[in-house]
């Protein structure tokens, strides 16, 4: 399919951190299959960011460039259409663009501002793809029945397990076999962090690994302390289980609690601590959820997950258990969520 003469479609991107400048990059290496396979050409027509500032690009400007650019705090301000503050309202309200792609920081506490920023570019008309759990934990209602009534898509397969098509896979090719629960390693960093434990490091440094390779959340105490996997346990059990739950009611504990003398110990009986979310339905409808890490035995599917891969073991009526391994974390695996989104909204 050629896109020779096709408008392009115009992408706002809010928030220029690891995801946003992978965003960028994936983009301008994928253009040329994007045209051929499915006739889309993207084009970035803003840019905000806390830090760098906004940048409403000329014409020809590449923007994948900047990813590659050590930016400055309102580094945005020396390129034509540059300015050295932070937009994200005005540029959502303004900017004529297709899609927003909302890529700031995930809030654990309340979902703020990315679920204002969500909020604004629906009413604004625009599809919205993000990576971002907080809108989807603490309003994925809401802003889905805005969507709907605006004509338009709000769509987040990033929010869980990063590029591994979880969401898309589970809502729609699972959406006959009757899911009834899920559990999985859900955090890319709490995990990559056991591992590292049981090889002897200490906590901090295994943090500061993570965060190195961009699997860890702007407050890293969001990976270890389980509230991040508490977010993405919510948004599956109210996707998957028809459930109604807030973060909240997520039942969470972290790994905080552990030492490496616990991981040595256990790995030396054949066991490995990980952090487990999980969520069930009853037969009554009644759905409970909880992050908690459990020590589990080499022959639990789950216990052999290493690094920052995450796995889900689905419980379905008519197909019994159905489990996916991927990624769980990092910006390439994240902003490849964010294009499948996009394909996926103009494919339909
Ligand atoms: N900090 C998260 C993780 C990023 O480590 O899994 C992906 O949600």
């Amino acid at each position: 399919m050629a896109d020779e003469g096709r408008a392009p479609i115009n992408v706002v991107l809010i928030g220029f951190g690891s995801v946003g400048k992978a965003f960028s990059r994936l983009i301008r290496d994928s253009s040329a299959s994007l045209a051929s396979k499915y006739g889309i050409r993207l084009n970035i027509a803003a840019v905000s960011d806390l830090r760098f500032g906004s940048l409403v690009p000329c014409e020809g400007m590449d923007v994948s460039r900047l990813a590659e650019t050590s930016l400055q705090p309102g580094g945005f301000e020396k390129y034509p259409g540059g300015s050295s503050r932070a937009q994200n309202e005005t540029i959502i309200r303004d900017v004529p663009a297709d899609i927003v792609i909302e890529a700031t920081f995930t809030n654990p506490v309340d979902g703020e501002p990315a679920t204002s920023h969500c909020r604004r570019a629906i009413e604004a008309g625009r599809h919205v793809v993000t990576c971002n759990k907080g809108p989807v934990a603490f309003a994925g209602k809401e802003l889905k029945a805005l969507a709907a009534r605006k004509g338009v898509t709000f769509a987040y397969e990033g929010a869980v397990m990063s590029g591994t098509p979880v969401i898309r896979v589970a809502s729609q090719t699972l959406a006959m076999a009757g899911i009834h629960g899920f559990e999985g390693i859900l955090n890319g960093t709490s995990n990559f962090v056991l591992g590292r434990m049981g090889e002897g490091l200490d906590l901090g440094a295994a943090v500061r690994e993570a965060q190195a390779l961009g699997y860890a959340e702007a407050d890293p105490s969001a990976d270890i302390e389980g509230h991040d996997v508490r977010l993405k346990v919510a948004i599956m059990a109210n996707e998957l289980l028809g459930a109604d739950i807030s973060p909240e009611q997520v039942l969470c504990e972290g790994i905080s609690g552990l030492q490496p003398a616990d991981i040595l110990k256990a790995s030396r009986a054949g066991q490995h601590w990980k952090l487990i979310g999980s969520a069930s339905r009853d037969e009554r409808g009644s759905v409970t959820a909880a992050v908690a890490p459990r020590a589990l035995s080499s022959g639990h599917p789950l216990a052999n997950i290493a690094g920052a891969t995450n796995a889900i073991t689905f419980r379905t009526d008519v197909l019994g258990d159905v489990s996916m391994v991927g990624p769980g974390a990092g910006p390439l695996q994240t902003a490849y969520a964010l294009l499948s989104d996009i394909i996926a909204i103009y494919r339909s």
